[in-house]
């Protein structure tokens, strides 16, 4: 790979252990990928930020990493932490996971990170403009971005993410390459799509079929809205390695593609249906977990208003980023939903957080990515369905 007299001079540790390391860490990263060159990124959103999934060595390279002196040159976002970082005791986190946790925060924030914990930093001051390159982490937002924006990212690990935000660059490969950006399979939907929880199925089904091809679905319902698409995305990144997907008249890029001659898959009911018989493993929620990918302000408020005055016989979480809770809180969905005794719970989720360890068992969730990693990281089953029928389970 082509690198400039700067970047060799890093690279030869001219600006001391740390910048070398991590420059050697996209240089290798750029060679293994056939890239030419490096190049800038806008912004960048790093993961394994959860004790839960970097426990004690994560911790130990965090801490380094800050004590050393690593300073990110770009902004840059995290991924949900294991725990709500202002409500934690009262919703009742383990002592010891809180300490892990907060320590890990500090080693992000003396890097100069934007300590937000969201996997939807695109709703929280993290909004990458149309065709702008950045180095993000989290496999849904990835998706959000190449998808519903047109930005250009590949999906980072969290070191090369942290890597490219220190160096404010990123090797060009993959996605920040067009020609690697054609749709591979169609996909027709001929299935009623009517509720969140069909988005949701609807991706862990194509997910799981096509793999990491890139689809591009015909058919998805005109009033589809970002959250919709952002379930989507969210559910085939999980069930299989989608980065990025074109909608036919709702992202932005979609028209300019050929697809007369590419692979076709027709989704109908009957593949509906297995999906959601496959995702459903529990009968009755000990909880019910909504806001994967993290609530948005209307999911909220739809929550808000199907809870209103009634009372909960079972926990309800609603996660969302602390950006979202604090809009939330000033209109009163907050007290709507606690006072019905649910809560809504910033800057995690149901998979990062330790929910097995908070004595659940089955919980409830209309997300397909959630439905997808609860019973293998959460030992969770599951009851999958759309937001209102889980509501109505927990009444
Ligand atoms: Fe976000 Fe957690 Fe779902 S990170 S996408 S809410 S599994």
């Amino acid at each position: 790979m082509y690198l400039t007299k700067e970047e060799e001079g890093i690279l030869e540790g001219e600006k001391g252990p740390v910048l070398e390391k991590l420059m050697r860490l996209l240089a290798r990263l750029g060679d293994i990928y056939g890239a030419e060159k490096m190049i800038p990124v806008g912004s960048v959103q790093v993961s394994g930020v959860s004790y839960k999934s970097v426990g004690d060595p994560g911790l130990a390279f965090l801490e380094d990493m800050a004590s050393k002196g690593a300073k990110v040159s770009v902004l840059t976002f995290l991924n949900p932490a294991g725990m709500d970082l202002e409500d934690w005791e009262k919703i009742g986190f383990p002592q010891d996971f809180a300490k892990k946790q907060l320590k890990i925060m500090n080693a992000f924030k003396k890097m100069g990170i934007v300590v937000t914990s969201t996997c939807t930093p695109y709703l929280a001051g993290n909004l990458p403009r149309f065709r702008e390159h950045i180095a993000w982490s989290e496999s849904s937002a990835v998706s959000f971005a190449n998808s519903v924006i047109s930005a250009r990212t590949n999906r980072e690990g969290g070191p090369s993410a942290l890597a490219a935000a220190v160096l404010e660059k990123t090797p060009e490969y993959g996605l920040h390459l067009d020609e690697n950006r054609k749709p591979d399979v169609l996909v027709d939907v001929s299935c009623k799509i009517e509720s969140d929880a069909d988005f949701g199925a609807l991706g862990w089904y194509i997910g799981k079929s096509v793999k990491s091809k890139i689809p591009y679905f015909k058919g998805l319902p005109s009033w589809s809205t970002t959250d919709d698409l952002k379930a989507l995305g969210a559910a085939m990144a999980a069930s299989g390695a989608v980065a990025l997907y074109y909608a036919e008249g709702l992202t932005p890029e979609a028209h300019l593609q050929d697809v007369s001659d590419i692979e076709k898959i027709t989704v109908e009911e009957e593949d509906m249906k297995e999906t959601y018989a496959a995702l459903n493993s529990g009968e009755k929620p000990d909880i019910v977990i909504l806001g994967c990918p993290h609530a948005s302000i209307r999911d909220i408020q739809k929550v808000a208003s199907l809870v209103n005055g009634k009372s909960l016989k079972k926990p309800l979480w609603v996660c969302t980023s602390r950006v979202m809770k604090e809009a939330a809180d000033r209109m009163g969905y907050t007290d709507v939903i606690e006072e019905a005794g649910g809560r809504i719970v910033a800057d995690t989720c149901m998979v990062v957080s330790p929910i097995e360890s908070m004595g659940y068992g089955t919980t409830g969730c209309s997300s397909g990515k959630a439905a997808q990693y609860l019973p293998g990281f959460c030992k969770q089953k599951v009851v999958f369905n759309s937001i209102e029928s889980l509501i109505k389970e927990v009444l």
